[in-house]
């Protein structure tokens, strides 16, 4: 299969992620059918893409035409036969292992053999998502970044099955999306998190422990290492459950070093999941 075949893309997931990912994929022409598992998730993410696109037509990056195009050519669904006709699939649903394997084995069984299946997970293994079902080497991480419509940077994670026309394939959609990508081997946490995790639990920690205020520890590491947002900003806009996941699959994997600040557990068992959820460490509209 070549790019040039690719016009129907399945998104699994309507959250944070596979709205984004919609987007994206819908302003550059395709057809998107974006699923969740109830109307008020699919709902809640065709307004955020409405919002987003709001925001690029305020800003002069597209007019009011290609935003109505865009949005006709997103369906959302709650019901996953809808991605019968799809030639790939992006899976942005929960960052859990059993989830995601069900979700990989449901699909298997509604797309065509050929039909590419991607992951956007975070930390979990490509190789193990792989084995849920029975083609393998058409299943690959492609991990975009939060925001999707605004970061340029896209991980494809190979897999140990993963086939070369498969990883191809999804380098040459991210490049058809406007975005850069980098490959990385299917290790925990792959290049991003990997480095990104531990950076996020020791600001959370030095909060914790009284190093500095919350502002102080974001202004500190924005001014003082030129990152854009410093780490309790960052774990707000990503999610502390998903921040909170993924510490625990690295942590599984690479050991004590990887272990979630204990104040992000007790965000997350507070019902404070950052900007999704009105409030993390710091409060949202
Ligand atoms: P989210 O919590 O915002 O959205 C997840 C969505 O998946 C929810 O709407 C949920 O209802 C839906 N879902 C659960 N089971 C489903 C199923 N069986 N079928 C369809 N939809 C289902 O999560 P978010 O942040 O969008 O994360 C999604 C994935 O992307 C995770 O694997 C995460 O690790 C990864 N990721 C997250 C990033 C972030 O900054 N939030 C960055 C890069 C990757």
């Amino acid at each position: 299969m070549t790019i040039e075949s690719v016009e129907r893309i399945g998104v699994i997931g309507a959250g944070t992620m596979g709205n984004g990912i919609a987007q994206v994929c819908a302003l550059n022409g395709y057809e998107v059918v974006m699923r969740d598992i109830e109307d008020e998730f699919v709902e809640n993410g065709i307004e955020a893409i409405d919002d987003s696109l709001g925001r690029f037509v305020s800003k002069g990056r597209i007019d009011e035409s290609e935003v109505e195009a865009t949005k006709g050519r997103i369906t959302g669904t709650t019901d996953l036969d809808d991605l019968a006709d799809c030639e790939l699939v992006i899976e942005a649903a929960v960052e859990k292992m059993e989830v995601k394997q069900e979700i990989f084995a449901d699909l298997e069984t509604v797309t065509d053999e050929d039909v590419i299946l991607a992951t956007n997970t975070s930390t979990l293994s490509i190789t193990t998502i792989a084995s849920a079902t029975d083609r393998e080497e058409r299943v690959v991480g492609l991990h975009f970044m939060n925001p999707v419509p605004i970061m340029e940077g896209v991980e494809v994670v190979v897999g140990e099955k993963t086939g070369a026309e498969t990883i191809d394939l999804v380098h040459a959609l991210a490049t058809d999306l406007g975005k850069t990508t980098w490959e990385s081997d299917d290790k925990p946490g792959f290049v991003t998190n990997r480095i990104l995790m531990p950076w996020i639990n020791e600001g959370i920690r030095a909060y914790d422990e009284g190093v500095a205020s919350k502002e102080d520890i974001d202004t500190g590491m924005e001014l003082g290492t030129n990152v854009p947002m410093g780490p309790l900003t960052l774990a707000d806009h990503i999610g502390l459950d998903i921040c909170l996941d993924a510490s625990e699959t690295l942590s599984e994997e690479l050991g004590d070093r990887y272990k979630p600040a204990y104040l992000l557990k007790r965000k997350v068992d507070a019902g404070d999941l950052g900007k999704k959820s009105g409030a993390g460490f710091y409060e949202y509209d």
